[in-house]
């Protein structure tokens, strides 16, 4: 019989039995995966386990203070913070390619990682969120069945580099039983049932160029359609919901002052796989509302738009 307890407890008493009194070492990166695995792994190993969270400067607005919270406070996971934006956005600077971007945010990743990783002495083991439609995504990659049109970011190849051993205890897990036992847990819901966000974080929905101001505007952009999704009880009607920056300038006016300011894009999409997607019918008097919020309260950002777009031929992300 399946019941999260019941998975929980297997899976706590296979890896005890396969590391023993190791060291493990995880990549926290606030999303649900790999939250999951910090919180299943302190239960079964507790203070053998140590997290290396990477800030890297494109998260959503407070989020590093929330991971932190979460897991060192509230949890009393063992976790490092590396605060990295600088060096994030120093490699990104002058760079406007998607997938250079891609390739640089998940390089730099790496060795940050490994910078901080290395500090920690006696590791030998490296555990992983991987969940099984990843298995059988890079399995079908492997043999050229899947057709890969953004190289997705993760840490593949730094287990051999660093010579450490895998423990992937979400392996045989569906992203549904992965939340359900997240929430067993202790996990709170609204982090258990976020939307998806993407390994490079803002540095795929600012287009072109990376820049810490330009980030500064989207993370609260971003924060408002959120807040007022929720508000609307929206938010989890639709599959992913963001804001994305668009580096171009348009003219408003505010009383009697003219702005000349820049713009975004509202996306809202509704998907079961996230291979095809439909763009979510937001009432209209919602994204009034959401205009409105973000274009008074956000100095620097003077126009709204929405996407109509739908998968394909669009792609959810705008990069
Ligand atoms: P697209 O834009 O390809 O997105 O329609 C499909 C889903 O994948 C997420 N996505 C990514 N996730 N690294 C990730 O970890 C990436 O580079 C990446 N690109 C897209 C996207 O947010 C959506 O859920």
């Amino acid at each position: 019989l399946w019941t999260a307890s019941r998975i929980i407890d297997d899976a706590i008493a296979q890896v005890r039995e396969l590391v023993g009194t190791d060291k493990v070492l995880l990549g926290l990166s606030g999303g649900v995966d790999s939250s999951v695995v910090a919180a299943l792994l302190h239960k079964a190993i507790g203070d053998q386990l140590t997290c290396v969270f990477v800030d890297n400067g494109l998260l959503r607005l407070h989020e590093g203070e929330q991971v932190m919270e979460m897991f060192a406070k509230n949890m009393g996971v063992k976790v490092i913070r590396a605060d990295a934006e600088a060096q994030f956005l120093d490699a990104l600077e002058g760079v406007s390619d998607p997938e250079a971007k891609r390739k640089i945010i998940g390089k730099v990743f790496i060795d940050v990682f490994d910078e901080h990783a290395t500090k920690i002495k006696d590791v030998s083991w490296l555990a992983q969120g991987t969940i099984y439609p990843d298995v059988i995504e890079s399995a079908a990659a492997k043999t050229g069945k899947a057709h890969v049109i953004k190289s997705h970011h993760n840490v593949g190849g730094l287990p051999e580099r660093m010579n450490m051993k895998l423990v992937e205890p979400l392996r045989e897990l569906f992203k549904d039983e992965v939340r359900r036992i997240g929430v067993e847990l202790g996990l709170p819901h609204d982090m258990v049932y976020r939307h998806p966000f993407p390994g490079p974080g803002l540095g795929v929905r600012i287009l072109g160029e990376v820049k810490k101001t330009y980030a500064d505007l989207l993370r609260q952009a971003d924060a408002i359609f959120i807040e007022e999704l929720h508000a609307a009880d929206w938010y989890h009607k639709v599959a992913q919901a963001f804001v994305v920056f668009l580096p171009v300038k348009s003219v408003g006016v505010v009383g009697d002052a003219r702005r000349y300011e820049y713009v975004v894009a509202l996306r809202a999409v509704e998907t079961i796989d996230f291979m095809t997607a439909r763009w979510a019918h937001l009432p209209y008097e919602l994204i009034e509302r959401i205009s409105n919020r973000i274009i008074n309260e956000i100095k620097g950002i003077s126009r709204v738009t929405y996407d109509v777009s739908s998968k394909p031929p669009a792609t959810i992300e705008w990069e």
